[in-house]
């Protein structure tokens, strides 16, 4: 019997070299790796804490993924190259082309194809998706358009992106800011239209949610660091902390998905809305070296 493919999904680090403040987390997530050994890690973005022209974090960022001990993939985060544009918050720090070559200079690509086993994966950007006139979007369409081409029609594809598709229901206007514009939903999709794609895998929300919709799966990873928000504010999945096993079967099995929660009983349960409200921001909490 052929063995299933077995892939980490680790996403939303929010790691920082003077505010390390999930950093214990990082360590009990890379002891995990270091005992179970999965074929890959995916790591969903938001590596950084916060800012996207933070330069040291982003270096410092890199060589935490430096130290998983198996072939490790990123993609980027809003907090890593900048918010969508289009649907990014008021005030927001927007995506462009200077934040984007930021993260390759530290990363090297921002979207990717891979086959592993019997299954293709591929990463996207999610932030530069319908990118209102933005190069590196047309660049990233034309290599979706191709990767997906290039994948025979019966081939499991598995989509890696930072934020959800939506929030209550796939053809929603509303974003409330959480997650892809219905144009930018309908551009990323359009290119699998006839494949094979079984799920697709996010972070952003920091929270667990896995549903199926008209033969897709919708797997919202939680975040290694943190849960986020009051807890009176409305949430759509589970408010908990955590990472995905992905059992993903092959041969026989081909196709098939196992997925479940991890790290929940053993990471830390930290709250960053504690830290943002009583500072205003998270980076203007005191580096963890200036603290009496
Ligand atoms: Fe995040
Ligand atoms: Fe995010």
């Amino acid at each position: 019997m052929t063995e299933d493919l077995r892939i980490a999904f680790v996403t939303d680090l929010h790691l920082s070299a003077v505010r390390p403040y999930y950093q214990d987390n990082w360590e009990l997530v890379l002891e995990w790796i270091e005992e179970e050994k999965p074929d890959l890690v995916v790591v969903g973005g938001d590596v950084v804490l916060s800012d996207p022209d933070d330069d040291a974090d982003h270096a410092f960022a890199r060589k935490q993924l430096d130290r998983i001990t198996a072939p490790w993939l990123v993609i980027p985060g809003n907090h890593d190259v900048g918010e969508n544009i289009i649907s990014g918050g008021k005030g927001q720090k927007k995506v462009d082309e200077a934040r984007r070559r930021r993260w390759l200079d530290h990363f090297g690509q921002d979207f990717w194809r891979n086959d592993v086993g019997e299954w293709t994966l591929i990463g996207v950007n999610a932030q530069i998706v319908n990118g209102d006139g933005l190069a590196a979007d047309e660049e990233q369409k034309t290599f979706l358009a191709e990767a997906a081409a290039m994948t025979p029609d019966d081939r499991p594809i598995a989509l890696f992106v930072h934020k959800p598709l939506f929030m209550d229901h796939p053809s929603e206007t509303d974003v409330h800011g959480h997650c892809l514009e219905l144009d930018a939903r309908r551009q990323l999709l359009a290119p699998f239209a006839g494949k094979r794609l079984v799920f697709i895998a996010c972070g952003h929300k920091h929270q667990y949610r896995s549903f199926g919709m008209d033969g897709l799966l919708h797997i919202w990873a939680p975040a290694t660091s943190s849960i986020n928000f009051p807890p009176d504010v409305k949430m759509w999945g589970l408010r908990e902390v955590g990472f995905i096993d992905f059992s993903l079967g092959q041969g026989e099995r081909l196709g098939r998905v196992r997925q479940r929660l991890v790290g929940r009983d053993f990471l830390f349960r930290h709250e960053s809305y504690i830290r943002n409200l009583e500072y205003g921001d998270v980076m203007k909490a005191p580096p963890v070296d200036q603290r009496g």
